[in-house]
This record gives structure tokens, sequence and C-alpha cells, in this order.
């Protein structure tokens, strides 16, 4: 790695020129890679290689301290990520070697040179040797990529599991598995990389993707919100950027609330609800997204709370309202307990019934029934692409029975997505509820609230648009 070079002897200088007075004013290692633009289809790691003379100074090993917490010296030591900065000295296992950051003593400033001649250090000349390893995902693409493909080289990526997707504009396509190698290389947990290509499966919206590096293993263990989605990238929809969405939407539960997803993909509001004390109806046309949710339940121990199923969203909307009257989820009983919790919480109520005197004889089953859970209070549609056109599904779903219905004291809140390209705020407030007014047959003016989820395209805004559902539409004619 680092070769001693040459010995300098320390004398002092009277006067520096004005070159090296700004030799001195700045450290003087050029440790950017070597540029190898020829370098297109295959990345050729060997070639990354770089021999720097670095000056060293040469101590006691009892006085590196001294010289690391040195005022004097801060300015001229070596701090290079990744390269150790204090060496034992091949030539003298009592000698230790502190890198300085220049090449030539004649870059040292005055105060260093007399501050090392007074720890009796002696000037040393190393060559440190620079590899592949050494330097970031962006040094290395930027001595590859021509020139004028430099700034705004793609850095970014999304990470799912251990898998790594990235955008590449057309231009930088002829470079793409150089890049997607550079990308695996330096990051350790990232095991396939992808690039996303422009045709969206316009059913299911998962995207399509070609493997530019690695592994080609698109089943990924992703984790969101305390919860761990399974899935497989190359047949179901997953966008890691609705974080955020999700948790937002989560918040807004209570954990007495029953919540149906009209379009849940494999889970990411549906999961993290039920882990909050929801009960959760998750569907998806997609038998992928269907079968992964299914996996996804189990794994998250949310069995008991989350009922999937695998239907056209506009029947899910129609039926779901009879499914919970019909099979009402248990009574919300408290957050979930750890195991030392519930025991004492057992001893607690054994210690409470022996100290009664009369117990009570309660019918458990109608107590039960009594607090089931037998109304929806949310409905979420996030299909943004066609969400709004699904709401004339609500039309008359209170309507079928209008005796079994009476407790829907509150109409449900619905929660759907769309997008606009209005991208000033009222405009697409306006244009989203005009065109929510118009498939629902009716206005809606009751807590209605408009978030703006991101911004998907330079023209084009993704919305959340929440409002309660009017209780003319639900019983509509
Ligand atoms: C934009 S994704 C949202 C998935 C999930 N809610 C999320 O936030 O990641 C929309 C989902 O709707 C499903 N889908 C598309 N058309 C559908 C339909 N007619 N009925 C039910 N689900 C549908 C797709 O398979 C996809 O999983």
């Amino acid at each position: 790695m680092l070769g001693l070079q040459s010995c300098l002897s320390l004398r002092k200088r009277p006067g520096l020129s004005f070159f090296s007075k700004v030799m001195a004013c700045k450290p003087t290692l050029d440790t950017s890679p070597p540029v190898h633009r020829w370098m297109d289809t295959t990345l050729q790691r060997d070639a990354f290689k770089k021999t720097i003379p670095v000056l060293a100074a040469r101590v006691p090993a009892s006085k590196t301290g001294s010289l690391l917490k040195s005022d004097v010296m801060r300015k001229s030591l070596m701090d290079l990520p990744k390269v150790r900065s204090v060496l034992r000295d091949p030539h003298d296992d009592l000698q230790r070697l502190v890198l300085l950051n220049v090449s030539e003593d004649v870059a040292l400033l005055p105060e260093v040179r007399d501050f090392l001649q007074e720890q009796s250090a002696t000037l040393v000349v190393h060559n440190l040797n620079l590899t592949y390893d050494y330097w970031t995902a962006d040094e290395i693409l930027h001595s590859i990529l021509p020139e004028e493909l430099c700034k705004g080289s793609p850095s970014g990526f999304a990470i799912t599991g251990h898998l790594a997707h990235m955008n590449l504009n057309k231009e930088y396509l002829p470079y793409k598995h150089i890049i997607g190698q550079i990308v695996l290389d330096k990051n350790p947990m990232i095991k396939t990389v992808v690039n996303k290509l422009d045709s969206i499966d316009t059913k299911y919206r998962f995207f399509k993707m070609e493997l530019l590096a690695g592994e080609p293993n698109y089943v990924v263990e992703h984790h969101e919100s305390n919860c761990r989605f399974t899935f497989d990238f190359t047949h179901v929809y997953w966008n890691s950027r609705l974080h955020t969405e999700h948790d937002r939407l989560v918040q807004l539960f209570q954990p007495t609330d029953v919540v149906a997803d009209v379009f849940a993909g494999v889970g990411p509001f549906a999961i993290p609800a039920a882990k909050k004390g929801c009960a959760v109806f998750a569907n998806d046309l997609n038998p992928e997204s269907a079968k992964y949710l299914s996996q996804n339940i189990i794994d998250n121990k949310v069995t008991g709370l989350v009922r999937a199923s695998c239907e056209d969203g506009r029947d899910f909307i129609k039926e779901v309202i009879g499914r919970v009257r019909d099979h009402p989820f248990p009574a919300y009983t408290g957050p979930k307990l750890s195991k030392m919790q519930e025991k004492e919480k057992r001893r607690l109520q054994l210690a409470k019934s022996s100290t009664t005197a009369t117990v009570e004889l309660v019918d458990q089953s109608a107590v039960e029934n009594q607090s089931s859970r037998q109304t929806i209070s949310h409905f979420v549609m996030n299909l943004p692409d066609s969400a709004i056109n699904f709401l004339d599904a609500f039309r008359g779903i209170l309507l079928e029975s209008e005796r079994d219905f009476g407790n829907y004291a509150n109409m449900p809140m619905i929660h759907c997505h769309c997008f606009t390209r209005e991208l000033q705020p009222e405009r697409a407030e306006a244009d989203i509820i005009q065109r929510v007014e118009s498939k629902l047959g009716h206005k809606v003016d009751t807590e209605v609230a408009l978030h703006m989820v991101r911004s998907v395209a330079p023209n084009k805004d993704m919305y959340c648009i929440s409002f309660r559902l009017p209780r003319d539409v639900a019983f509509a004619q």
C-alpha cells in the first residue's frame, strides 16, 4: 500500500519563494482518479490505480499523540477518507510515520516546519497507492463518462430490499452496465441493480425493468413502518417514495376503525394499519399482489385483523359493506401486549376476581357481538390513474337493506388518490373536486381535504382527496 521512497533532511528555510508560499496555503495532494474515457461497456477496475508521493513526519511512537493533537499541525495532517494517517515505519518498529497533506517539503508551512524540528521529526516521502476501492461511485463514473455527460450523470437510485433501481436517461444507456456495476460495487447491501424501462404494466401498474448488474433475483424483502414486505418486483406494484403517504393515512386511522383498502397492492397501508389495531379488508385485482399480500399478513402476524381478497375494485366496494356486517371483526381490545405484559395482566385479573364477593354472570358472546366492528370507517383508493372512475360504485352501497345498515351513524371517509395536470394548488383542487363530484353525481362538502402527495412528472402531480361519503350517495337509488 504505502512505500517508503526517500528520506529528506529537515532544514530550516529562512525565506520561501512566492510559489512555495502559495503552495503552503493549500494541500497539494491530487487524489482525483485517473481518467479512462475509453471504457464503455466493461468496467476494468484494475485501471483505477494511482500512486501519490506523500510527505510524512517520522517520529518516535511516543510522540505521535503530540503531533496529532497539536494546533500547529492540524491543518497540515493528511485527512483522506479510508486512508490511515499514522503508520508503523517499515524500517523501525519504534518509529511512526504521520502522513501530511503535501507531497514536497517546500509546501510545508514555516510554523509546521519549526514544530516538527522541535519534535526531532525527520521528513520522508511515502508512496500512497490508491485503487478502485478508494474512489466514490461518482468519482469513478466521472472519470469514465464523456465529459459532456458528467454534469447530471445518474447518481441516484431507489432501494427496495436488496434491489437498486435506476431511471437512466437515454444518453447514459451505452454505459448502463458499467453504471450498474459501480452502484453494485459501492453499496454492499445491494445485490441487484435494474433500470426502469419506460413501459409500465397498464393494468397492474408495475414497471418493466432490465438487469444492469448483480443477481437476477427480483423477490425482495423490504422494510417499511416496522413491517416486513416480501414481493416479486417484476410482477407487483411497489413505490418506496410513497412511504410518507402510507404513514400519513395510517396515522389518520383510529385503532378501533375498520379500513377497506380497494387497491391494496402487497399491503403498505393495510398491514401497518392492522399493526396499530385496525381491522382491514385488503383487496387487489393482481393475483400476484394478492399472493404476496397474504404472505405479508402472515409474516407480520396480523392474520386475525386483515382479510385479503382478489377482485375488481368496483365489486369490492359494493360487497365489503355487507361482508363486515355479516362477519364482523372482534372489538379492539387495546394495544398488543408483550408476553410479560400479558402475564402481569392475567395476574392482576386473577387477584381481582379472587377478592370479588359476587361474580357477575354475563353472556360473553353477547358482549363481543355488541362491541364487534361492523361498519367501515375508511376507504383507501390508491390507484391514481383511475381511482376517481370507481367512485360511482359508492352510489347506493347502503341501500340494499337500509334497516341493516342503520348502524352507520357516520358515513365512511374516502381517501382517493389521483393525478392532475393543474400544477397551481387552487386549480388542482378545483379540477379534482369537479371530477370527483361528476363521478359521484353529488357535491362533496363534508370534511373535504386535499393533500399533495408528490410531483410525478414536470407537468403532473399526485394528490389524495379525502372526504366523507355523502349520505345521499350511499343511499342513492
Ligand atoms: C398504485 S398501486 C397501489 C398499491 C398500494 N396501495 C401501494 O400504495 O403501494 C395500485 C394497485 O391497484 C391494483 N389494481 C389495478 N386495477 C385494479 C382493479 N380494477 N381492482 C383492484 N385492484 C386493481 C394494482 O394491481 C396495484 O397493485
